[in-house]
């Protein structure tokens, strides 16, 4: 519900409020936002005669009000504000002050989604706040998506030049949060290639915390999604909110604890290198942020996330739909394989129980290694004779659908496309490139070339029976600089970029609606809110070891839901870690995302294979409480020993509960596992055994087998009576 009434504005959904004000002299001021509660909350905001903080010039000789220590809802530059500010410009005669007031507001019929971008979507009340810069004729609107049902409010920004000059917009974040205390831990999601996401909490402390990103995806280092709690909320307890940007380039997001012991969130677009030129009457549209919050803990904070992430987020007939169990041949094949090879795997998959055989790299263009043939996207006919219409019908006889993997962002030197195109890869003028995986960076920008890209992919996609896509991206962005801007407007480029990749994306949903499309960056190196509006799974990570794979999916899970999770079994010794860890344990692990195989299942012994198909089955059988259910971490998957967690279906009638122990230690202490969030009166059946009622389970807690041997997994299948 949205509440306008003497410039007040009351944002409430079923369980939050959220709240701003315009003042006396037109600046916007937040006033609340947390735990649902009515009334006006301008009676927070107080001034005093701060040294430093500057007074705007109406205040004449008063000194007591400075926007440098008010709650900003949209913070600028040059205005007497030092702390981190959303917007920033250039203005024509060298100035660089903004200093927006209100302008007015309208309810809109309709959420607003960012021009060219992603945006959460469906069931959300509308509001526009119009803000003005009367010298340079600068305007923002400020939208706002208010989604009652789920606890979720949206922001996005659009920022136009209503002055007669150019104006270069320097930054341009998405949404600012101020709150009226620093008394909150900050945590973001951080790692490296291969071990993504891993969690970070700590106090906020003076001055700023960032988590972002350069490399022109979101990147492996820092996701863009935080969460700020209460320094003593748990996973069950305390207030945790969550800030997501849907966006999936470079990206800051910013919590600084101010002189006053304030804090204040921004997060958008990163301000590094972005210069953005906006002609008289021109406008640019932020990327839009996302905000959750939970009186539940971090547990509830990540299910609300989850929610809105499946049922506003994602789109299309895969959103919800039930994903296919597959078999990978990355990591059985890599780049070396015939289609007879292929047809083999795919046949041993069949007999196992596995839905559709994906093809990764290495069947395009003169692609043997990783050296040579990105950028060529037919099929590698010494490979593949008839190309990829024989192969997946050879792979459908088998009852088996087939997919397929591409990168379209890149270019070997070494391929057709860049030996009649140099100039399409990314470059600074006089200068080699830098590469990475030894490939170039395609201009993205340029529609000429997403076209040429699109032409040869969507030829491919419709040269066979095609039912899956795993669209990759495997290096960061350099030289970026752009053959079609000019050279005062190369602070675009990483953006348009981006834009690029949005609308290319969208080129495919459109034409090819009934493809699933996983999404995947060397891993998890774009897992983020943006990708997830194209594409409802990603692969979470290259480290398919299952002991590290409990830390990545842990930390992935704080903002994305399981079936956004990419999951697969491979083989041990694992190939990133060298570790071996029991069939039985990979499965489990890789049940708590959409499940799949990645590796030869002819190298299977017999046995193997029987548990391979009972796997399969399993997971088929768990599959609407795994993938469907509410989530819960059970344990700290970073602490080392027992990890555990727990899917529920939301009406409790269901549970699954997951563990896996840690190293062997000699003589053991005896280990349980505690659900939560069950029915306590009613009575549940244990893996149709045992029964307790759920207060007995959750308290009392479930024994773990005592058994000797590292990594050991158990599942509990928790069913309530009366179902
Ligand atoms: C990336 C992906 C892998 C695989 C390879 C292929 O690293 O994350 O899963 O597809 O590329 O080159």
């Amino acid at each position: 519900m949205i509440e306008c009434k003497d410039n007040l504005f009351t944002l409430h959904t079923k369980r939050t409020t959220y709240q701003f004000a315009a003042d006396r002299y037109g600046f916007l001021l937040h006033t609340y936002y947390g735990p649902r509660a009515e009334g006006d909350f301008r009676r927070l905001i107080r001034g005093a005669d701060r040294g430093f903080s500057p007074n705007p010039a109406e205040e004449g000789d008063a000194r007591t009000y400075s926007l440098d220590t008010l709650p900003m809802e949209c913070p600028a530059s040059g205005v007497g504000d030092f702390r981190e500010p959303m917007l920033s410009a250039r203005f024509a005669d060298g100035s660089s002050a903004v200093d927006l007031r209100f302008a007015g507001w309208e309810l809109l019929p309709a959420k607003h989604m960012p021009e060219g971008m992603p945006g959460f979507h469906g069931g959300a009340e509308a509001l526009c706040i119009r803000l003005r810069d009367a010298v340079t004729g600068l305007e923002a609107e400020l939208f706002y998506g208010v989604f009652e049902d789920r606890d979720l409010i949206t922001r996005a920004v659009r920022v136009k030049n209503g002055g007669g000059k150019p104006v270069v917009l320097t930054r341009a974040a998405s949404a600012c949060l101020d709150f009226a205390r620093a008394d909150l831990d900050v945590i973001t999601f951080d790692g490296r290639h291969t071990m993504e996401r891993i969690p970070n909490r700590a106090p906020a402390m003076p001055g700023v915390r960032e988590a972002s990103s350069r490399r022109g995806a979101t990147s492996h280092q820092h996701n863009n999604f935080i969460a700020l709690c209460g320094h003593g909320a748990d996973e069950t307890h305390g207030s945790a909110y969550g800030v997501a940007l849907v966006y999936s380039g470079n990206f800051r997001a910013a919590v600084e604890r101010s002189q006053f012991d304030t804090l204040r969130v921004v997060t958008g677009l990163s301000p590094d290198g972005f210069a953005w030129t906006l002609a008289p009457g021109e406008t640019f549209d932020t990327p839009e942020a996302a905000f959750v919050y939970s009186d539940e803990g971090l547990g509830g904070m990540s299910r609300l996330m989850h929610r809105a992430i499946r049922e506003n987020l994602c789109r299309g007939k895969w959103a919800l739909a039930e994903r296919p169990v597959l078999l990978n041949t990355w990591e059985a094949f890599y780049f070396d394989f015939t289609a007879d090879e292929i047809v083999e795997a795919a046949r041993a998959a069949a007999d196992a129980g596995v839905d559709l055989l994906v093809l990764d790299d290495g069947w395009f263009g003169d692609r043997s290694s990783d050296r040579a043939g990105l950028g060529d996207w037919v099929v590698n006919e010494k490979k593949l004779p008839g190309g990829l219409g024989p192969l997946a019908k050879r792979v459908g006889e088998l009852g088996l659908s087939f997919g397929l993997w591409i990168e379209p962002e890149m270019v070997n030197e070494d391929s057709a496309l860049y030996r009649a195109h140099p100039d399409w890869a990314l470059r600074m003028p006089g200068r080699a490139a830098t590469r990475g995986r030894s490939q170039l960076v395609l201009d993205f920008s340029r529609a000429e070339v997403r076209d040429a890209v699109w032409a040869q992919l969507r030829a491919v996609l419709r040269s066979a029976d095609i039912r899956y896509v795993k669209w990759d991206m495997n290096r960061s962005l350099t030289d970026v600089w752009s053959a079609a801007l000019g050279p005062g407007r190369q602070g675009e480029a990483a953006h348009r970029f981006t834009l690029g990749v949005y609308d290319l994306l969208e080129r495919f949903v459109t034409e090819f609606p009934d493809i699933l499309l996983e999404g995947c960056c060397g891993g998890g190196g774009r897992f983020d809110c943006g990708m997830l509006y194209y594409s409802p799974q990603i692969w979470t990570s290259d480290n398919t070891d299952a002991v590290d794979r409990l830390m990545i999916q842990y930390g992935t899970s704080f903002a994305y839901p399981v079936s956004a999770m990419g999951a697969h079994v491979s083989a041990v010794p694992n190939e990133q870690t060298g570790r071996s860890v029991p069939l039985h344990t990979r499965g489990v692990v890789a049940m708590a995302g959409t499940f799949g195989y990645e590796l030869d299942p002819r190298k299977l012994t017999e046995d193997e294979r029987a548990e391979m198909r009972a796997q399969i089955a399993l997971f088929r059988k768990y599959y609407r409480v795994i993938q469907s259910g509410e989530y819960d971490r059970l344990t700290d998957a970073c602490a080392g020993g027992l990890t555990a967690w727990q899917h529920t279906l939301a009406d409790k009638s269901e549970a699954l509960v997951c563990a896996v122990t840690g190293p062997a230690r000699a003589n053991a202490p005896f280990e349980c596992v505690y659900p939560r969030r069950l029915d306590p009166e009613a009575v549940y059946t244990v893996d149709g055994g045992w029964r307790a009622t759920g207060a007995a389970l959750m308290y009392g807690g479930i024994p773990i087998p005592f058994e000797k041997g590292d990594w050991r997994a158990v599942q509990f299948h928790l069913v309530r009576e009366d179902v």
